[in-house]
């Protein structure tokens, strides 16, 4: 990072992050706060109501409001401070993991927020080392501290061991539950006191000069704060101080305490991400590194949305820029395609609203409406041929044939399944021999989404039944040991919406058996989407 030459002032300012938590931490309610914050709501509770409003739109919508779960992820920008933040939903629900991994390639940081009560949970720990596989930086937020919450050393011991990542405590919190006054900022020696009667009130900071300065007996309870002198002292002796660094590398977090609901701890975040960033980073291709002070526009589809506004019933293809200084109507090159493309009506996401994108800088999320060109994956640049790597798809853990109710679809139930298959939904694998098609996920609540999309967006009532298949793999190498490969197990072989060959599994031993007879064939459980 040191070594960077310094980015234009419009990228540096830029804080590109998703959030990672496990169901019911407190996710939108911390992402509602930022945005009002950002001045992107006037109150909160409005994205709530808009979803609602969303969510009544389709039965799909229904769905994922019976679930209790967040099925597409969407991006979000707004302004804090000297600072623009591009926020990137994810989905927490386990079934969409690879949503979100793809969500993870497109940030440069995430904020992973936990329950005070309930500390790292499986979802949490999972979504953890996605980013971990990346060294994204992590920001901590323990939320929810206005309830009965664990000990503060605790929390951290639990976060330090279970994910094996160094804990810095940017603040401390002062009391619990009922008791929980607010927090000492550890970095900057404030007191930031909380205020019950207003939720959508910002804490009142206190500048103080330390844990000797008498003025904290002003505001804190002698009891409350002999606890926070000890606690800070021995927190000071034993965890690590924060190290800029460090976390660059994503080898330290530093947390926050806080009670989103009552816009605690939300400021002093959203200030963390701005002071410490990091800045739009470097991203990786197939040719070359992309930074993005680089004068030229780069950038790739992380996600591809169908049918977000039902009047339109467009596909909204979601982009990372990596570098440069893009402006409306710029021609790009999309470099799968090979042709240029007219970049006229890029939308910026503000909060629930669309707005179209005069200009936007490396670092930002921009949304191109199309016909279904985009895939994700796909590159887009001022003529450079660039392949960004990184953004993998991955073999289906759980597969099942589908057919039309109606077979006069037949053909109807093809194009939506490719479309799904684009958009990164489902894998669509049509079998070598037979008819009709067997679609793979990761997770079995894929399936409903699926089948209720299918009927809402193309109306077609269709069925899903057990498939004898059990996971899938693409098959590479040699050509004429693919080949081989292929005409001997015409029953196993199956093409992806790419046309690319995988080879569909009932067993392991199918797979070893490829592996021992099959000299020069390579059997893959991920494919780079590019
Ligand atoms: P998620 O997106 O991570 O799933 O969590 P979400 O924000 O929806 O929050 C889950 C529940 O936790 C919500 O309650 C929310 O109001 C509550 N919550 C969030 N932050 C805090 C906090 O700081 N303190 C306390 N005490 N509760 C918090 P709910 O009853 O499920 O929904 P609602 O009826 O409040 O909308």
């Amino acid at each position: 990072m040191s070594n960077r030459p310094a980015l234009p002032p419009e990228i540096a300012r830029r804080r590109t992050f998703a959030i990672i938590s496990h169901p019911d931490a407190g996710k939108t309610t911390l992402t509602e706060k930022f945005l009002l914050f950002g001045g992107a709501i006037q109150m909160a509770g409005q994205v709530r109501a808009k979803g609602e409003a969303r969510r009544t739109r389709s039965d799909f919508m229904k769905l994922e409001q019976d679930r209790g779960i967040s099925v597409s992820a969407s991006a979000m920008s707004f302004e804090y401070g000297t600072y623009r933040y591009n926020l990137v939903d994810t989905p927490g629900h386990s079934d969409f993991s690879e949503d979100t991994y793809r969500t993870l390639t497109a940030v440069d940081a995430a904020i992973m927020v936990i329950d005070g009560a309930k500390g790292v949970e499986s979802q949490t720990r999972k979504l953890f080392e996605v980013c971990r596989l990346r060294d994204l930086p992590i920001l901590t937020f323990c939320n929810k501290m206005d309830r009965e919450s664990r000990e503060t050393f605790e929390i951290i011991d639990e976060i330090q061991e279970n994910l094996a990542i160094d804990v810095a405590p940017a603040s401390w919190p002062i009391g619990v539950g009922r008791e929980f006054l607010g927090c000492y900022d550890m970095l900057h020696d404030r007191l930031e006191l909380m205020d019950r009667a207003d939720r959508n009130k910002v804490a009142e900071s206190i500048k103080i000069s330390g844990l000797d300065d008498p003025k904290l007996a002003e505001h804190v309870p002698a009891d409350l704060l002999e606890k926070l002198r000890e606690e800070v002292e021995m927190a000071r002796e034993l965890l690590p101080t924060f190290d800029r660094q460090s976390f660059l590398e994503g080898h330290m977090t530093p947390i926050w305490f806080g009670s989103a609901i009552n816009s605690f701890g939300v400021k002093e975040l959203m200030d963390g991400i701005g002071e410490f960033g990091p800045e739009p980073e470097v991203f990786h291709t197939a040719e070359r590194d992309v930074a993005p002070e680089e004068k030229k526009v780069a950038g790739f589809v992380f996600k591809v949305q169908a049918n977000m506004d039902p009047k339109h019933r467009d596909r909204v293809a979601f982009v990372r820029l990596v570098s440069g200084h893009f402006e409306r109507g710029q021609k790009l090159f999309h470099v799968r395609s090979k042709k240029p493309m007219a970049v006229s009506n890029p939308v910026l996401f503000l909060a629930a609203d669309r707005e179209l994108a005069e200009e936007a800088w490396g670092g930002d999320i921009i949304g191109i409406p199309n016909h279904g060109q985009l895939r994700i994956g796909d590159a887009l640049t001022e003529g450079e041929t660039l392949r960004f790597t990184g953004i993998p798809s991955f073999a289906p853990e759980l597969l099942q044939s589908v057919r039309a109710t109606d077979p006069m679809k037949g053909k109807h139930l093809e194009k939506a399944l490719m479309q799904f298959a684009e958009e990164g939904a489902a894998k669509v694998f049509k079998p070598a021999i037979g008819s009709g098609f067997i679609v793979g996920v990761v997770g079995a609540l894929q399936f409903d989404v699926l089948a209720s999309r299918i009927e809402l967006e193309y109306g077609i009532p269709v069925r899903f039944e057990p498939s004898q298949f059990t996971s899938a793999r693409w098959v590479q190498g040699d050509k004429v040991a693919v080949e081989k490969l292929v005409n001997a197990n015409k029953q196993h072989i199956s093409y992806d919406h790419d046309g690319d060959i995988v080879f569909l599994t009932r067993l392991q031993w199918d797979i070893d058996r490829v592996v021992r007879d099959y000299e020069g064939v390579t059997l893959s459980a991920t494919k780079e989407m590019m």
